[in-house]
């Protein structure tokens, strides 16, 4: 490490201190007018001036940074700084400064930019994907809403259509099968129309929050699947949330409990629900074949599912925690904790 000071008086008069290690020599010499403060600094152009520049700039002031500079071998240093204006007499002012070789730390500290840049790019690139993986799935779930309109209901309604038309009430027995036959295809199409829609957001979120839309959402899929699913409010929660955490609370309860009926092949799915004053915490559990979680194909390689992977991003958006354990044979429990700000 060298580091030196020096002293330049407005007259050019410069007296330099040299500190090499330990060994401390001065150098009592008079520059010449050529012999610029910035050249004895450094050898490139650009980084003279550079200096030039902040030394004329704050010679009244005063300043102190880190540097450039270029030695007579051509290796690139990193120089702190400081420029130091006193004034001996009245008339006579001087300028002190003061540098030291600070090169390592400063390559030190650039390779950790570069490397927290890297990182941070990493981290966007990654949240690109997953933002495109999510915008891709509202618009496979749009498809999905639309074919089964299209495909079911729109079918079934048109044949609805086609057999109010032919009925002649002049014949009435055939007009009564009709009727009954009718019946049949209404209860299909509203059905149609709850298989398409139990997955979008459900009113009762909005209207009356997590609970109800819960319970609507165990009651539903127990029907649909005839699988024993259930909701427990264990502490009586009936407070509302931001629509937000709402959303995502529900999609997440919502993820969990379709996985578990997709493929723990589980006789039982409960859902349970507690709060404290400060945090309200929703567990899925099922009794199904289980898993291993740090088997699951991550996101960056775009294979696998997506589900797991929103519902971290999803708890990570409303500050809360997920906790995934799974054992084979013995079933799988989600946890999720989320703060209640009230
Ligand atoms: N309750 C569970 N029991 C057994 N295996 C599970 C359970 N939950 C998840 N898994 C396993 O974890 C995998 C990943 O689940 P994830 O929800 O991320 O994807 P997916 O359900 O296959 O697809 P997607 O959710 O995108 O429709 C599943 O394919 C399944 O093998
Ligand atoms: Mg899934």
């Amino acid at each position: 490490m060298i580091r030196f000071y020096l002293l330049e008086s407005y007259q050019m008069e410069l007296w330099c201190i040299w500190e090499i290690s330990f060994l401390t020599f001065l150098v009592s010499r008079s520059f010449n007018d050529s012999a610029l403060f910035w050249n004895v600094l450094s050898t490139n152009e650009h980084e003279q001036e550079a200096i030039e520049n902040i030394i004329s700039k704050h010679k009244k002031t005063g300043w102190q940074g880190e540097v450039k500079a270029t030695t007579k071998k051509g290796d690139d240093v990193w120089l702190e700084m400081a420029v130091i204006p006193f004034s001996t007499t009245d008339e006579k002012s001087e300028l002190l400064i003061i540098a030291s070789e600070i090169t390592e730390r400063k390559v030190a500290q650039l390779e950790i930019d570069r490397l927290t840049e890297k990182s941070f790019e990493e981290k966007m690139s990654q949240q690109k994907i997953i933002s495109s993986k999510i915008i891709e799935n509202q618009e496979k779930e749009q498809n999905r809403i639309a074919k089964d309109v299209h495909d079911g209901i729109g079918q079934m309604l048109t044949g609805l259509k086609y057999n109010l038309e032919s009925i002649d009430m002049k014949d009435v027995k055939k007009a009564t099968s009709k009727i009954e036959h009718l019946k049949e295809l209404t209860s299909n199409i509203i059905k149609g129309v709850r298989t398409a829609t139990f997955n979008l957001t459900p009113p009762e979120l909005t209207d009356h929050g997590i609970v109800p839309a819960l319970t609507k959402l165990t009651q539903e899929l127990a029907r649909l699947t005839g699988k024993e699913i259930v909701l427990f409010n264990k502490t009586d929660f009936n407070q509302r949330m931001e629509s937000l955490a709402e959303i995502n609370i529900y999609r997440i309860v919502q993820e969990a409990v379709n996985n578990a009926i997709k493929y723990a092949e589980s006789s039982h799915i409960i859902v349970s629900l507690s709060h404290s004053a400060k945090i309200l915490s929703i567990v899925i559990d099922d009794n199904g074949k289980g898993f291993n979680p740090d088997k699951i194909k991550h996101v960056k390689t775009g294979d696998g599912g997506m589900g797991m992977t929103f519902m971290k991003e999803r708890i990570k958006y409303i500050d809360g925690r997920l906790f995934i354990t799974s054992e084979e044979s013995k079933g799988t429990r989600i946890t999720l904790n989320v703060p209640l700000n009230n």
